[in-house]
């Protein structure tokens, strides 16, 4: 006995000649909420699939609660599900919609109306219980498409993409409202998206899947802070990439120099780094900051020359051409001006330097 919830072991399935999925091994916690994120196409839904019963796989096992469940239909599952296209039926109210689920496990009227009310209090809805689902704005119906799915209690919930019919505002509301009634339910939750900000906002951990495989898994600080990969750095939020060879490392390996060009960058020295290696360079651009030409140098400040802008409101976009051809993107304060051409100075901050080897 473990304390997942939900455990993927060694889960491989195929479609044809495809492996949507190859060697899952991811265990979710109770009261977790786990989101897999990744590229279209990495195989997020063909877990959740594997998860729901909706796909049997080729090799490995599912567990819910501890029991094997690889061979137990869906409907004896007991999850609750949201999904993409979330269709509502047009044709019943929102509380015969909330209700439905409960009419074919064939619970009693009186009882069900009880649950139904709980229900619809849950996620706000309740002087909405006799409108049509074409009387919803988009993020009302999405509202119902949970409280359907969550009505009967089920053990686990399950969201594939469920936010991605909804206007940016919408999406970003909706959210922080998944979050809070996960919580308020204390119901673990599996949450599939492609959408990097989604996952860090939403997440308690997150399993970044790449081509049938899980590459990292972790809680979000841990995904954004220290990928493990090129490829999960470039997939989580921004990055400036350079390739360089380690010239030196702390002898209490607090620290690193890597050699870019002619470039010295102190870095955070990984366990794995090694003198004379190469070291794939990965920093955050709004963890380089900007100076004017004329500022005093310190660690990993060099000069520059700002080659373009891009205006985004609460910040500026740089490139910046460094001396030696090599070109960083800088995001810093709108406030900080400086024009095209100007020569500046950047300073690429050492703690946040790291090397995916
Ligand atoms: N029923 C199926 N028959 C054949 N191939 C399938 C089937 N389902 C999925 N695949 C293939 O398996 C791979 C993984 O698909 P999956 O739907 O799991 O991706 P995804 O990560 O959910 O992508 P998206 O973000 O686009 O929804 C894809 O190459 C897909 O074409
Ligand atoms: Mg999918």
């Amino acid at each position: 006995m473990n304390d997942y919830m939900i455990e993927l072991r060694d889960v491989t399935k195929r479609f044809g000649s495809i492996v949507a999925n190859n060697r899952i091994n991811l265990g979710i916690r109770r009261g977790e909420l786990m989101t897999l994120l990744g590229p279209s196409g990495c195989g997020k839904t063909t877990s959740l699939r594997c998860i729901t019963g909706h796909n049997i796989p080729d090799e490995g096992k599912v567990f819910i609660d501890g029991i094997d469940v690889t061979d137990v239909p869906t409907h004896k599952r007991e999850l609750g599900m949201v999904f993409q296209n979330f269709a509502l039926f047009p044709h019943m109210t929102v509380f015969g919609n909330v209700e439905f689920p409960l009419m074919i496990r064939g619970i009693n009227k009186r009882e069900r109306g009880e649950l139904v009310e709980e229900a619809l209090q849950l996620i706000r809805m309740e002087e909405y219980r006799s409108h049509h689902p074409r009387q919803l704005s988009g993020g009302q119906q999405q509202r119902v498409g949970l409280a359907r799915a969550l009505v009967y209690r089920p053990k686990v919930l399950l969201l594939d993409e469920p936010l991605s019919n909804l206007d940016a505002k919408l999406r970003e509301e909706m959210r922080f409202e998944i979050r809070d009634l996960i919580d308020r339910m204390g119901i673990t939750a599996v949450y599939v998206t492609h959408d990097q900000a989604e996952a860090l906002a939403l997440s308690d951990r997150v399993a970044v899947m790449n081509r049938g495989k899980i590459e990292q898994i972790g809680t979000p600080t841990e995904i954004y802070d220290s990928p493990q990969s090129r490829f999960i750095a470039d997939f989580i939020g921004l990055s400036d990439f350079l390739e360089g060879t380690v010239s030196s490392i702390r002898s209490d390996r607090g620290a690193a120099i890597v050699k870019v060009d002619d470039l010295e960058i102190q870095v955070v020295a990984g366990p794995n780094m090694e003198v004379g290696k190469r070291a794939l360079l990965f920093v955050r651009p709004n963890n380089v900051e900007l100076f004017s030409k004329t500022h005093e140098g310190g660690t990993n400040t060099f000069p520059g020359e700002v080659e373009k802008i891009t205006y985004l409101g609460d910040r500026n976009d740089y490139r910046i051409k460094l001396s030696n051809n090599i070109r960083l993107r800088v995001q810093s304060d709108s406030k900080a001006l400086f024009r095209v051409g100007e020569e500046v100075k950047v300073c690429l901050l050492p703690d946040q330097c790291r090397v995916i080897v």
